[in-house]
This record gives C-alpha cells, structure tokens and sequence, in this order.
C-alpha cells in the first residue's frame, strides 16, 4: 500500500508505545507520515477509557473525521485501542464512517485490516483475550517507529490480575502477563545498540513482573525456579546493558512494593531516582472499597523505607477524589497522607465512573459534581505546596539533564529532564541536540519545573532525533 497516515493518540504510555508499533506496521506497508491531517489519507485514533471525558473526547473527533472523510474518496478512518476493546458496538453505532475497528490485542493486524477495506469494506477486529504468542502479546517485536531517538518505551507485561473497584483497565487489557526476561534484554540491546540511552519500563502492575512465569516453570517441574518475583532482578539487569545511562519504570502497585525493588534501584546507578507510587485515596475505609490491598500507614511505611534506601528520591502518585461514598472526613485523611507524603508531583483525577466496573455500580454513593470539584482544588494546593518546596530545595545543585530539545512555551529556552524526571528550562551557550546529556546548576523552583544554568556538556548526541522504521 501507499498512502500518507496520521495517528492520534490518547491517553497513557500503553498506548503511545502502541501507536509507535502501528506507525511502524504502517510504514513497514509502505505508508508514510503526513504532516497533518489535510495531508493524510489514513487517519488512526488509539483511544483510552480510562476515564469518561476520553469517551466524549473521541465521539467529538470522530464526528469532524467524518467531514474530512468525505471530502476525499477513499480516506479511511481507523479506530483502534482500549475504547475499541471495549465499546465496539457504539464506534459503530455513533461513527458508522469508520473503516477498521481494531482492538488492543489485535496491534499487529492493523495494516492488513487497512488493506482489506478496498475489497471487502468496513471491518471490525477485537480479541477477547491476548493469544499466548510473543510476537503478538508483545508486539513490541514488531516494526516500531520511534519519535525521539534517544529514548524508548520497553513493555514488560500486559493486563492487570488485580481488580480495583474504579478501574477499566483489567477489561481492556486482559489478564496480567510477563514478557519473558531475555526477550526483554533483547530488546534493549538493540535499543542501545541503536543509540537509545534512556528506557522506560512499562506494565500495568511491573513490580509483580515475572510472578506468572515463575509460576509457569514450577507447574512444568522446575522446583528450582525462584518464589520472589523477578522485578528486581529485571531492572538491574536492563541497567546493565551497555549503553543504556537511565533506566524508569512505570507503574508499580503500593501492595506488591518489596525491599528488593528498593535495593535494586539504590544499587544499579542507572536507575534513575524517582518512583511513581499511586496512592488513590487516603482513607483506609476507601482503599478498602477500592480493593487496593494497603492501609494508609503501610503506604507510608513503605515510603519511608524507599526514601531510607535509595537517596534523594523523587515521588510521584496518582490519585483519585469523589469516589463513590468518599465522606469529607475520608477525603481529609487523604489530604493528611498527600502532605506527609511530599510529593514531587502528582496526577489526580475526579472519579469517573466505567461501566462494567464495580464502582460505578454504587450509583447512590456518587459524590456532588461540585464537591468534588472543590476538593480536586483542594487536593491541588497540598500538591503543590509540597512540589513546590521540594523543587525549591534543589536550588544551587548541579543536576544531570537529558535534552529534550526547545522548550514548548519559548524555544530560545532548551529543556530537559533531570533523573528525578523534573523538567528544566535553561540555556546552553550553543544549541545542543535532543538525547545530549549536560549538567546544569538549578536556580529556580517552580511547583511544575525548574530553571538552571548550564555548566557543562557531558555527552553530545550523535543520532537523528527520528527513526523511521526500525524492522527487526
Ligand atoms: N476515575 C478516575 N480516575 C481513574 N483512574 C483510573 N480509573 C479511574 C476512574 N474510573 C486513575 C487512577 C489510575 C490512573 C492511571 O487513572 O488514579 O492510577
Ligand atoms: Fe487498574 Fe488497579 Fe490494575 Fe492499576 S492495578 S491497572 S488501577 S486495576
């Protein structure tokens, strides 16, 4: 096929790893990327459903695509990820314009389904469950077309086994399974082979990696096969790989948080300092509720210990208000634990109810629109009072960066990451390419970034700052 395509992502790293795999299958196919949507001849939308406001987002676009479809003969639409998997029937119903609906477990079909519309018209492609065959249930072994060069996303594990009460994901994304530990190492052999400095380790629950293929050997006789779950083992050996300078993981689950994982970070100077540690409500009665496994004060205690092991860590969380029954009281405690817990930053969401889910059955709990507006702002401020003093404190350091490249808001300003994953804005004496590494001394602290002086260049990227397709 030839043709020009466009692919529109939403929502989290899941999905934009996967949006890279169809821009790969695409090109791979012979498609090529346009520059914008008057340009396309394809257009793919990788949706989300985690919460409502994903849905309505996507129904709007698909309504202007059908305009931008008909303006053209043979424009094809696609409709492909997690709100595919789950609401077939409705893309269908709302936007019968579509061309191929394609579910999360189907990534690797999608420029033969796209081929198969000229002849045999509108398809739809959803598996219920992921086939146990490595090329497709990791379909990172496909061709992948990367943005940056210097960074990539490595899936570790699909799904989720645990069942929180709000969340849609174990739905969409099947049951939890472990990428095999070699294959993983392959694959950042070959990124770092490929100039890749910095790898993002990606699952829905990562630090229970390795517990179903643990369990796999021992059910096939290998009484040798270790009972702790390889997590740790994983990230030290990722850090390991020649060439590879970071090492980030996301997410791991407060309940299977273990000493090991602390110690695998402290040890291996390669991973970097920060963990994302989503804490969803402080209220015990609500984490019960939610079936999150932990108390507040275990989630705290474990804090404790991550700060106590690895130094100068940066903490980041996810957390929900207006949970179905959430009592102001429940909410105060939930305002106690994000202050005693000083995070750098923090995703919080209003709670959104999924159908299908277990929460959004209790519709005579749910909270007041208003209220829990007003306590999302409330949440906000505790945030970042403490973003902001955390950020404050790192004045007069000298911070490693990864250069991201101009800054979105003022590209005279270079921005970059420091290990700790906080944005910097600064401005080196020369422009400096993306994927080049500086240190940079920090002046100012503001509660979402920070502001620096260069010092001094370390590593000078060499690579372009896009692959177009990467077939292995
Ligand atoms: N409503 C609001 N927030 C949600 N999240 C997941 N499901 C919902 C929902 N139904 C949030 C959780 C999760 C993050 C990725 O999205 O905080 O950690
Ligand atoms: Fe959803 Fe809970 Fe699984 Fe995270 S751990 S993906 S919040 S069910």
């Amino acid at each position: 096929m030839s043709g020009r395509y466009v692919v529109r992502t939403y929502g989290c790293q899941m999905n934009e790893h996967d949006s890279e795999r169809i821009a790969g299958l695409l090109e791979a196919d012979g498609y090529a990327e346009a520059d914008d949507l008057d340009g396309a001849d394809v257009v793919v939308l990788n949706t989300c459903c985690i919460r409502e406001n994903a849905d309505n987002k996507l129904y709007g676009n698909l309504g202007h695509l059908k305009t931008w479809k008909d303006a053209v003969p043979g424009r094809r639409v696609v409709v492909a990820g997690c709100l595919a998997q789950k609401d077939r029937d409705t893309v269908r119903e709302r936007a019968p314009h579509v061309d191929v609906v394609l579910g999360t477990h189907n990534v690797h079909r999608t420029a033969e389904l796209l081929g198969s519309v000229e002849s045999s018209g509108p398809v739809t492609e959803i598996l219920e469950e992921a086939v146990v065959d490595d090329e497709v249930l990791f379909p990172s072994a496909l061709p992948v077309r990367r943005e940056v060069s210097h960074s990539a996303w490595v899936t570790i594990q699909i799904g989720c086994d645990n069942n929180c009460a709000f969340c849609i994901v174990p739905a969409v994304r099947g049951d939890e399974v472990s990428r095999p530990f070699d294959d993983v190492i392959a694959e950042v052999q070959r990124f770092a082979d490929d100039g890749v400095t910095e790898v993002t380790l990606l699952g829905q629950n990562v630090n229970s990696y390795g517990r179903d293929l643990q369990l796999a050997r021992r059910r096939a006789g290998d009484v040798d096969a270790r009972p702790r779950p390889l997590f740790a083992d994983l990230l030290g050996a990722v850090g390991a790989v020649e060439g590879i300078r970071r090492v980030r993981f996301t997410s791991p689950h407060p309940k299977d948080m273990r000493p090991e994982t602390f110690e695998a970070m402290a040890s291996s100077p390669e991973v970097c300092e920060h963990l994302h540690y989503p804490l969803q409500s402080g209220s015990d009665r609500v984490l019960a509720l939610m079936h999150r496994g932990y108390t507040a004060e275990r989630y705290l205690d474990r804090l404790v210990e991550a700060r106590s092991t690895i130094p100068d860590l940066a903490v980041s969380t996810d957390i929900i208000v207006g949970f179905p029954g959430e009592t102001e009281d429940d909410f105060e405690r939930t305002l106690e634990v994000a202050a005693a817990a000083e995070y750098d930053y923090a995703y919080t969401f209003i709670y959104s109810p999924r159908p299908g889910t277990e929460a959004a059955e209790a519709v005579d709990d749910f909270i007041d629109a208003d209220v829990a507006r007003e306590r999302f702002d409330r949440l906000r401020v505790v945030v970042e009072r403490s973003a902001l003093a955390r950020h404050e404190a790192r004045v007069g350091r000298v911070e490693e960066v990864l250069v991201e490249g101009p800054s979105k808001r003022d590209p005279s300003v270079t921005s970059g990451r420091t290990r700790q994953n906080k944005l910097v804005h600064f401005t080196p004496p020369r422009p400096l390419r993306a994927g080049s590494y500086a240190t940079v001394e920090i002046t100012r602290g503001a509660p979402h970034f920070l502001e620096g002086n260069f010092v001094e260049l370390l590593v000078e990227a060499t690579h372009r700052t896009r692959i177009p397709v990467l077939s292995l």
